[in-house]
Parts: structure tokens; sequence; C-alpha cells
């Protein structure tokens, strides 16, 4: 390589900035790192001995394919997560960093609950990152994971066996609670369901347009999955089990609308993401 590294890596991710991509030097970053095999400093330290003839003829096909706005974790098969990087195909959500909220406040209430083997019902497993991520951390734990999509079922067991999750994680294809039997009962239901209303649709970015639709739209209001959720989550949870969702910018009111006259909540708290937007919905059952 006859340019220097951080020169080279400034003119690409201009490339990307004029295909109106924002964290265009990560990106950069991202892609090298990816096909040297090397993490972000020795790309730094090493990188030029890496990249020669092949390598950059993959990086200007995966360039291509980035500046016609395709989700560069599509275009790697891979997104980080929680420290683990998992499988990812156009068959499952990108997974974003909100959710990690949500597996951050799961793990955190289970830590507390004092049951030796906590149950989790996890609905809308997609690439399985929220159910991964806790059974590798809480190992003790029984996740049951459901999704509609059979696709995506298949990349959470892909994931679940490629990063060794121990053998505590039940797949089942499910519309919300339909495979899930009448006396099944958990300490905990957590759900990323679809919260985009239709109407945003057309606003989206290319990025994120490229997620399956069963995995962002949510009806005219974007709340038609959350209301199902809650709707049921009381007959499936166990004293003192809670429910745990997360919704999109500015529902957070509209969800306490929703519970405030369903006595089977006794309390509802809403956490913010680091953008300090409400982003997590915490519905304790009274039982
Ligand atoms: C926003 S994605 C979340 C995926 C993953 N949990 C994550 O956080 O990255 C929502 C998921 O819900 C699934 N889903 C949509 N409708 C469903 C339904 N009626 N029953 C079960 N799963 C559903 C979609 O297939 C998709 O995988």
């Amino acid at each position: 390589m006859e340019e220097h590294l951080p020169e080279f890596i400034c003119r690409q991710a201009q490339r990307l900035i004029d295909a109106g991509i924002e964290q265009a030097s990560a990106e950069v970053e991202w892609i090298l790192c990816y096909l040297t095999d090397l993490d972000r400093l020795n790309l730094y330290l090493n990188g030029p001995t890496f990249i020669n003839d092949n390598v950059m003829a993959r990086f200007e096909e995966i360039m291509h394919r980035r500046m016609e706005r395709e989700p560069l974790q599509y275009i790697l098969e891979e997104s980080w997560f929680y420290g683990r990087k998992f499988f990812v195909s156009p068959a499952v959500m990108v997974p974003t960093p909100e959710t990690e909220l949500l597996c951050e406040t799961a793990l955190r209430y289970m830590r507390i609950c004092g049951h030796d083997n906590p149950t989790v019902l996890d609905i809308g497993v997609g690439s399985g990152v929220a159910s991964v991520t806790i059974a590798l951390e809480m190992p003790a734990c029984r996740i049951t994971a459901v999704d509609i999509s059979e696709e995506a079922l298949a990349v959470a067991r892909k994931n679940a066996t490629d990063l060794e999750t121990p053998d505590n994680i039940d797949l089942r294809q499910s519309d919300f609670f339909s495979s899930i039997k009448v006396d099944e009962k958990f300490n905990l239901i957590i759900s990323n369901p679809p919260y985009i209303a239709d109407c945003e649709y057309a606003d989206l970015s290319p990025e994120v347009k490229s997620d399956p639709k069963l995995s962002l739209l949510g009806g005219p209001d974007g709340l038609d999955a959350v209301r199902a959720i809650i709707a049921k989550a009381p007959d499936h949870l166990l004293p003192g089990g809670q429910l745990m969702f997360e919704i999109g910018y500015l529902q957070g009111e509209k969800v306490c609308a929703l519970t405030e006259n369903d006595d089977r909540y006794k309390s509802i708290v809403i956490l913010k993401d680091l953008n300090d937007i409400d982003r997590v919905v915490v519905l304790s059952c009274r039982q």
C-alpha cells in the first residue's frame, strides 16, 4: 500500500459520506478490520502490510454495496452486541445498541429476584441477541424464545450454537403467545417488538428499510404488538414477575395510558436510553 493508512481511510470515508452515510470513518475501519482479521489498534500498527491487491479488490466490492446503502452488517454478515459478534442476514433485523439496555435491565432484575433458575420468555427473538446474551451472562436461567418467522429462528439457532450457549434456550415458532401453553409461566417476559408506525415507514433510512418489515411495523400507531403483549403477559408471569419491552421515540406516554386502568399491573417504570429517550418499559405484575 503506497498511501498512508489514515489518509486512505479518510479518502474512502469521504466516498461513504458522499453517499449519505454518517459514521463513515468507523465503517471503513470496520471493513478493513474484517478483511485483514486485525483489531482496530493492529490495523493502524500493521494494517498496510496486510492490504494487498486481493484485499483491495474485496474492499472495492464491499464499498460499492455499501454506497448503495446496503447495511454493512448484512454485507459482512456480522453485528456486535454486548461485546459479542453475532451472525446476521436479511432474515433478521440488524440489532441496535438500544436493545443492550433491555438486556442490562433484564439481567439486573434476575440477579436480584432471588431465583436460582429464573425463567424468561423472549417474544420476537430475531437474531437471538437478547436471548443468547442473557443465556451466556446467566447460564442458570432457562429461556423460551419465540418468533413468528422461521427464518429468524434459524438465525437465532445458529447464533446460539456458534456462541456456544449452554443448552438453556428453547426456540419456538409462535405468533406472540400462541405456542405458550396455558400453564407455562415465567419470572420475566422480555420483548423488542416491532414498534414503528406504518406512516413512519416512508421516512426511514435505506438501511432501516432493509430490515424485514415484520421486524419494524407495528400498525397505525406502532403499538399493535405492544398491545398484544401487554394483554397476555400477566397470564404467563409468575408471582412478582415482570414484563420488559423496548419502545420507540415518544411512545412512553401512550404505553402508560394503555396500562393505567389494567389492575393486573401494579407499577410501570420507563427507562431512558443514552440519548435521554424513553426506551424500556418495565411493568410489574400485581399477583
Ligand atoms: C424488532 S425485531 C427484534 C429482534 C431481536 N429481538 C432484536 O432485539 O434484535 C422484532 C421481532 O419480532 C418478530 N415478530 C413480529 N411479529 C411477531 C409475532 N406476531 N409473534 C412473534 N414474533 C413476531 C419479528 O419477526 C422480529 O424478529
